[in-house]
């Protein structure tokens, strides 16, 4: 659609305004809650809500529900889209307020990964039980193995390996492997599984799935197994999976669909309640990967998806 002199006007008074324009110096990467810009801004609930609403309205921000959390991003697609990035480039980044608006920020997101980091820390021991849970794990490793068979993984990478068990199933199928997570006790576990399973040229390490510190079209398979939902970008993660990616090699997403059971982010540190076929697919797309399957499984409480797409 193309921008009118209207909806050009109501995007630059949305974004010519000081909060406001605080708040879109935010969105450089990644979503946030109402919540988590509060307490950046330090302003308060209702006057933030009022500022992101005026920014959706005007097409700079998007925001979609799930649960009792909103999140906010900035917009992606179309002529407003493109304002808000054209708009972001100019963010003059170096000013003392919204460097410290950064600082802010990065303390809030410090302290949502400790969350998750110290339930990970708790759990690692206890890891392979509460991973059954929810979750017809049997059919989805079944599947996993199936959707791959015509695949030749000479390099596996499993993203969030946790206490390594991807890197377990898949032993016979890749000539090596990786497994990176963030959590040095899960990798404690995954590497005690791996020498007892005596499983060698299978290894793990400590890494980020946003900076995954290996190199261009290096890797046939990526797995991201029950992890994208603790993401907090998981879009950025698919990117930077996609850029190590050989062409015809596969990411292979498998994560709950969208559903309700909010206690999962209290007594599991999810951040994400699912995901769409949509966004998935959307993410996949604009990010020089194929869709090739989407597989459904229908669990007792939730469901699962496991997505594969191929780099073109
Ligand atoms: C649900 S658990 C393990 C899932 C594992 N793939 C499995 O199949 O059992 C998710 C893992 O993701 C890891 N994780 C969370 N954020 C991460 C990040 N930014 N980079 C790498 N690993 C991360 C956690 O430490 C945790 O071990």
């Amino acid at each position: 659609m193309e921008l009118t002199l209207d909806n050009l006007l109501v995007a630059l008074k949305a974004a010519g305004e000081e909060t406001r324009l605080r708040v879109l110096a935010l969105f450089k990467s990644g979503e946030l809650t109402v919540t988590e810009l509060v307490t950046v801004l330090r302003q308060s609930q209702p006057r933030i809500s009022r500022h992101l609403r005026l920014l959706c309205e005007a097409g700079l921000l998007e925001k979609h529900r799930e649960g009792t959390w909103i999140f906010y991003r900035l917009a992606d697609g179309g002529n407003k889209a493109n304002l808000a990035k054209s708009i972001m480039k100019y963010i003059p980044y170096s000013d003392q307020i919204l460097q410290r608006d950064q600082e802010r920020l990065t303390e809030v997101k410090k302290a949502r990964d400790m969350k998750a980091a110290k339930y990970f820390q708790e759990n690692a021991e206890n890891w392979d039980k509460i991973r059954s849970l929810y979750v017809p794990e049997r059919q989805v490793e079944d599947y996993l193995l199936e959707v791959t068979a015509d695949l030749k993984i000479n390099d596996l990478l499993d993203v969030g390996t946790g206490t390594g068990r991807m890197l377990e199933l898949f032993s016979e199928r890749a000539e090596r492997g990786i497994g990176i997570d963030l959590s040095r006790e899960m990798l404690a576990v995954a590497r005690s599984h791996l020498e007892q399973e005596t499983i060698s040229h299978m290894q793990v390490r400590q890494g980020d799935m946003y900076d995954l510190a290996l190199k261009d079209s290096s890797m046939d398979l990526v797995l991201f197994h029950q992890v994208l939902h603790f993401a907090d970008d998981p879009h950025a993660a698919i990117k930077e999976a996609s850029r190590i990616l050989r062409p015809g090699g596969y990411v292979i997403i498998a994560d709950f669909l969208p559903h309700k059971v909010e206690k999962l982010r209290d007594d599991y540190a999810h951040r994400r309640l699912g995901f769409s076929d949509e966004e998935v697919k959307e993410w996949c797309n604009i990010t020089d990967l194929n869709i090739k399957s989407t597989e459904v499984m229908r669990g007792k409480e939730l469901d699962i998806a496991v997505w594969v797409a191929i780099k073109n």
